[in-house]
């Protein structure tokens, strides 16, 4: 009976460095994982980028290597500064995939206060990771981001790749209004953005019940108007650690150019920059994962999408940073 398998991201092992994992991919035609790189072989970098460059990730490792593989993680982003043979892109995947298990892990203890705490550390330790990897040259990475991310809707994806996203867009932005943006702090606006998502109702109970969705997110709210940004506001309230930027984005992340968001409608230069960023993100996101009722679509029509909304929806800054980064 063959192993059970798990999908790791490929372009976050290293190249010709064995680390004693057995990496199979899937073949469609004979319905099996087939074994491509063995415990005594390492994968290269051909093979690496064969596996990654395809519309979702085909890389597996046997479910009971899993602890092998965290640990793997772990030490490469520990050689990564130092290691100017590894390209951007293996080192940001590096990078992105420990952080998305760290927050993984802390979703999983399913307790709001740590949730929030762990947005935090996680955004400045990612910040540092980056900044000792790549000396500062994010915005080079320019579209090849979109290979680090997994391209799944799950809510730990989706938390993970728009905190990713307002990172990047505040690193990227026009320097007049750099000024105003911390990007640990925009990334932390992303990771917890949809936190109203994680309980139904918060009601005067000092310890909220937190329910982690499971599977992919839906395309669209079940509900018009959904109440997820006035329920993540409320909760967020309650933590001291939070600050203005990320509370507010999780408020007004569905607020649009227009006026016509929710929950209060906001007309456009009434939404705070780091909101808008928020809320871009959230919509490049959504568009480029796959979610429940939508495939995930290409950076270009995702850009073409977003461009012929812009005077509806998005802060046309943001989107010009956006096309800047992504085209
Ligand atoms: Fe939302
Ligand atoms: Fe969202």
């Amino acid at each position: 009976m063959s192993k059970k398998q798990i999908a790791v991201h490929p372009l976050t092992l290293i190249p010709d460095h064995n680390v004693g994992l057995e990496i199979s991919s899937w073949d469609e035609q004979k319905k099996s994982y087939e074994i491509i790189v063995d415990t005594d072989e390492s994968i290269s970098t051909e093979t690496q980028n064969q596996l990654a460059m395809l519309s979702e990730p085909n890389c597996y490792i046997p479910a009971d290597s899993l602890g092998v593989y965290r640990e793997t993680l772990a030490n490469n982003l520990n050689y990564l500064a130092n290691d100017n043979s590894l390209s951007e892109i293996v080192k940001l995947s590096i990078i992105c995939e420990y952080s998305r298990f760290r927050l993984s892990d802390a979703l999983e203890s399913l307790n709001f206060e740590h949730w929030v705490a762990t947005a935090y550390t996680n955004a400045n330790e990612f910040d540092q990771n980056v900044k000792n990897a790549t000396k500062g040259k994010i915005e080079s990475l320019g579209r090849k981001v979109l290979f680090a991310l997994w391209k799944e809707g799950t809510y730990v994806n989706h938390s993970f790749n728009v905190g990713f996203y307002c990172y990047l867009l505040a690193k990227c932005m026009p320097k007049k209004l750099v000024e105003e943006l911390d990007p640990v702090e925009c990334m932390v606006s992303g990771i917890l953005h949809d936190v109203g998502k994680l309980t139904n109702d918060i009601g005067d109970e000092d310890s909220p019940t937190m329910i982690l969705p499971v599977g992919t997110l839906a395309t669209k709210p079940i509900k018009k108007h959904d109440p997820h940004p006035s329920i993540g506001f409320k909760l967020l309230l309650r933590y001291p650690i939070i600050t203005k930027l990320p509370l507010l984005a999780c408020y007004q992340h569905h607020e649009r150019h227009n006026g016509k968001g929710y929950p209060v409608g906001l007309y456009s230069e009434e939404i705070p920059i780091g909101s808008s960023i928020c809320a871009a993100a959230n919509r490049w996101d959504g568009l480029t994962t796959k979610r429940r009722g939508s495939k995930a679509i290409s950076r270009f029509s995702a850009l073409q999408t977003i461009q012929s909304e812009k005077s509806l929806y998005w802060n046309a800054e943001v989107v010009q940073c956006l096309a800047k980064l992504m085209s």
